[in-house]
C-alpha cells in the first residue's frame, strides 16, 4: 500500500478567502480536530500584511493557542522577512514562502516583479538559515496565469532550480485557479521529479474547473505523493480572477481510500470537521461526500421493495390474495 502524504490548507487558503472574520477561538478549535485526522501538515495561517489579508490578522494569537500534536507539521505561509520574523516568533515547523511564476500575478499578489520576490525570499532563507525550521516555496500558476496564460514548463523548471540552489527542502507546485489538466499535470510532474529527486515536491490543485481530481491522479503516475488539499473545499487567492476552492480533502481521501492508498487519514473525523464548517464561515461547501456520503453508507431498503420481494420469493401470497 503506498503512502500518501496529506497537507490541509483550509485554515490558510480557505480563510484567507473568507469575508466574515473566524473568530480566534473557533480556528483554533479547528485546527486541535485537524490535528487528530492524521495529517502530515497542516498550513495553520500566514504572517502576511492585515492590510493585505485581513482574515488571518490573528496568526500569533493562533499559533500561540493550538495543541500541536507529535507527528503533525505546522506550517505557515511567508511572504517576506517581516513575515518571516513574526512566524519565527511563533516556533513554526516550516515556512510557506509565496511567489509566483508568473510576471503579472506576482504583481498582483506580491506587489513586486518576480526578481524582487526572489531576492527578498532569498533574504527569507537567510533569515531562517540552517535551523529546525524547513522551507517549502510554493509556486502560484505554474499550470497557467488567468492573466498571461500558459507559464512555459521550462521557465517552472528555472524557478524551481533557482531555490533547489538555495538549500529549500520543498516545492509546491500550485495550480491556483484550476487550469491545470491531467497530461500537463503528469508531464510536469514527471519533469520536477526526475530533475530534483531530493525535494519533497507537493501538488495544490484548485477545483475550479472540475479537473482537480483528475490532476491528482495523473500526479500519482508521475510518483509524487504528496498533495495539499482543504477541508469542504474551501480556498482561492484574492488576487486572481476567477479563483475558487480547493481540491476538497475529504472527497480526495475517499477516493484515496478506495484506491487502496495508505493516506494516514481518519476520514470520519474529517467529515466531522468539515461538518462544522458552514456554521463557521456561514455558508455550505462545496464537498461533494458530505453531501452524498460515503460510498458504501448504504440507505435503508424502502418497506414498499420488502413487500414486492416477499412476492416474488412465494408466489403463492399472491395467488391467494
Ligand atoms: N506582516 C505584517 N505587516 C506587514 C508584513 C508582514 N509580513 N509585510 C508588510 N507589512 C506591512 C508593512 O509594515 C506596511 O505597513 P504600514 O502601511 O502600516 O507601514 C504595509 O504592510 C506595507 O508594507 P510593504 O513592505 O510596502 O509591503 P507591500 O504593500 O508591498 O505588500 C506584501 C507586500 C507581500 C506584504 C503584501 O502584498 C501581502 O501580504 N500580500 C498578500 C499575499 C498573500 O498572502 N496572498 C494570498 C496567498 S498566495
Ligand atoms: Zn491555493
Amino acid at each position: 500500500m503506498k503512502r500518501l502524504f496529506m497537507q490541509e490548507v483550509a485554515t490558510r487558503d480557505g480563510f484567507q478567502n473568507e469575508k466574515t472574520f473566524i473568530d480566534t477561538g473557533d480556528k483554533i478549535a479547528l485546527i486541535n480536530a485537524l490535528s487528530l485526522c492524521g495529517y502530515a501538515k497542516i498550513e495553520v495561517t500566514s504572517f502576511t500584511s492585515p492590510k493585505a489579508i485581513p482574515a488571518l490578522r490573528d496568526a500569533e494569537a493562533v499559533m500561540a493557542g493550538i495543541h500541536r500534536q507529535p507527528g503533525v507539521e505546522y506550517t505557515v505561509l511567508v511572504p517576506n522577512v517581516r513575515g518571516a520574523e513574526r512566524a519565527l516568533g511563533c516556533g513554526i515547523d516550516e515556512a510557506n514562502l509565496v511567489m509566483s511564476v508568473s510576471e503579472p500575478h506576482n504583481r498582483s499578489n506580491l506587489r513586486m516583479t518576480r526578481e524582487q520576490s526572489f531576492a527578498q525570499l532569498k533574504e527569507v532563507v537567510g533569515v531562517i538559515g540552517q535551523g529546525p525550521v524547513a522551507i517549502n516555496v510554493s509556486l502560484s500558476t505554474v499550470f497557467g496565469c488567468p492573466m498571461q496564460g500558459d507559464v512555459p514548463a521550462g521557465e517552472v523548471l528555472n524557478w524551481v532550480e533557482r531555490f533547489a540552489d538555495l538549500g529549500v527542502r520543498g516545492i509546491t507546485l500550485c495550480d491556483t485557479t484550476g487550469m491545470a489538466f491531467p497530461s500537463q499535470v503528469e508531464a510536469l510532474s514527471r519533469q520536477v521529479r526526475e530533475r530534483f529527486p531530493h525535494l519533497q515536491t507537493t501538488l495544490h490543485f484548485h477545483n475550479t474547473r472540475g479537473m482537480a481530481l483528475a490532476n491528482t491522479l495523473a500526479a500519482l503516475q508521475a510518483g509524487v505523493d504528496r498533495f495539499d488539499a482543504s477541508l469542504g473545499g474551501l480556498g482561492g487567492c484574492p488576487y486572481a480572477p476567477g479563483a475558487s476552492g480547493n481540491v476538497c480533502m475529504e472527497d480526495l481521501v475517499h477516493m484515496l481510500d478506495l484506491m487502496g492508498y495508505d493516506t494516514g487519514m481518519d476520514l470520519a473525523r474529517v467529515l466531522a470537521a468539515s461538518a462544522t464548517l458552514p456554521g463557521l464561515i456561514g455558508h455550505d461547501t462545496p464537498s461533494a461526500i458530505l453531501k452524498a456520503g460515503r460510498r458504501l453508507d448504504l440507505h435503508p431498503i424502502p418497506e414498499h421493495v420488502h413487500t414486492l420481494s416477499k412476492q416474488v420469493a412465494n408466489p403463492e401470497l399472491e395467488r391467494t390474495r
